[in-house]
């Protein structure tokens, strides 16, 4: 395993931006990654792991220790009685993994069909779409110990999945690296429709849509709300849709009377920030490289050459704004690395 010495980071996200990373190495193994820990630790620089940088904002400075990207493939295919088991290699890319379920004739992510980056990057997260989140499809995810370079499987119930949230997000989750992730997927499963434009589109439909014509929808659906990541940087939704309680809810109503909201489990309600975001007048809103996508509120973009920080301050008057004008305080559902990157609820990093 070699280490590499002053990478730039940009390329390896979706944002394309991001300055150099003090070392650098690939990880294809179980063992490279034991290497890489200890080599890291003799030279006593922090880590940061990398996967397919899909939801990561590098500071301009990039990131002064080892940054870690992982590379571990492979899948391998189980029968289960009724389901099967599916496990994947950390390093594998998502979508392609997406088809290849698919293809060997398996329904449960159908509908997070097009998401860019790894499969171990979905568990931290729990990356969700179109009615599905990642989580309830996962068995187990297999991960690395920093600190002792020890195995451990977690089980579903051990990743303590939420929205946009899991135990390898809280601080002590960070000190594991996932290595392999493991699924429960079905022959025959019924299809996830819950999403209303994915209903729609087999509205008239006598049969039950196949996992690949699901999969077709979504494609189609995300086409027309996000950027092509080839000509554009993004790194999707930005920022998480806020819960609030019923009086701010309320008060929100008499503003905007068709704000989309969804009913929270444990109380309170979740509100479509993209569609409050339009309404506050930010949809399309360009400063400069950096702007609002102008299909999507949620989704800020890199037109070509933005820094960092011109990323950070626009995303920081999106704050104020949301804040001022309805004393909500919203958080970014993507995660920033290096110095002087820290927005209010997001946990420092590296
Ligand atoms: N809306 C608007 N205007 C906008 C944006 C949205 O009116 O500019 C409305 C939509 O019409 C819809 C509602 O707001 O009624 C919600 O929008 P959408 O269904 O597009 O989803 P979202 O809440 O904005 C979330 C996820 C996405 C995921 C979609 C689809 C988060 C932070 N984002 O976005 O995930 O693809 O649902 O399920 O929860 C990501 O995490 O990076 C991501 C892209």
């Amino acid at each position: 395993m070699e280490i590499e010495r002053e990478v730039l980071l940009a390329s390896f996200t979706t944002f394309q931006i991001g300055g150099r990373a003090r070392f650098f190495a690939r990880v294809r193994t179980p063992q490279d990654l034991k290497e890489a820990l200890e080599w890291g630790e003799k030279e006593k620089v922090p880590f940061f792991v990398l996967g397919g940088g899909s939801n990561l904002l590098i500071s301009d400075d990039g990131f002064p220790g080892l940054v870690i990207k992982i590379e571990i493939g492979g899948v391998s295919l189980k029968e289960e009685g009724e389901v099967f088991q599916v496990v994947a290699g950390a390093g594998e890319p998502w979508d392609p993994f997406v088809v290849r379920t698919i293809e060997s004739g398996l329904s449960g992510l159908e509908n997070l069909s097009g998401i860019p980056g790894t499969v171990g990057g979905t568990p931290v997260q729990n990356v969700g779409a179109y009615g599905v989140e990642v989580g309830t499809a996962i068995a187990w995810v297999e991960a690395y110990s920093m600190k002792t370079y020890k195995k451990r499987l977690f089980q579903n119930t051990d990743c303590q999945f939420g929205y946009r949230t899991s135990f390898f997000k809280t601080e002590e989750g960070r000190q594991w690296i996932i290595t392999r992730v493991a699924f429960h997927l079905s022959k025959n499963g019924a299809p996830n429709l819950s999403y209303r434009e994915v209903r729609d589109y087999f509205t008239n439909r006598e049969t039950p849509p196949t996992p690949l014509e699901v999969r077709e929808a979504v494609l189609l659906i995300r086409s027309r709300k996000f950027p092509d990541i080839k000509v554009i940087g993004t790194a999707g939704s930005f920022f998480k849709n806020p819960a609030v309680d019923s009086t701010t809810l309320a008060k929100l109503l008499k503003e905007f009377p068709d704000l989309p909201h969804f009913p929270l489990r444990g109380g309170g309600s979740k509100i479509a920030l993209g569609a409050l975001l339009e309404r506050l007048q930010w949809k399309g809103v360009r400063r400069g490289r950096v702007g609002v996508f102008e299909k999507q509120s949620l989704v800020l973009v890199n037109y070509g050459g933005s820094t960092a920080q011109e990323m950070r301050e626009f995303a920081e008057n999106i704050i104020r704004d949301v804040r001022e004008k309805t004393g909500i305080e919203i958080v970014p559902e993507i995660v920033f690395i290096g110095d002087r990157l820290q927005i209010p609820g997001d946990l420092p990093r590296g």
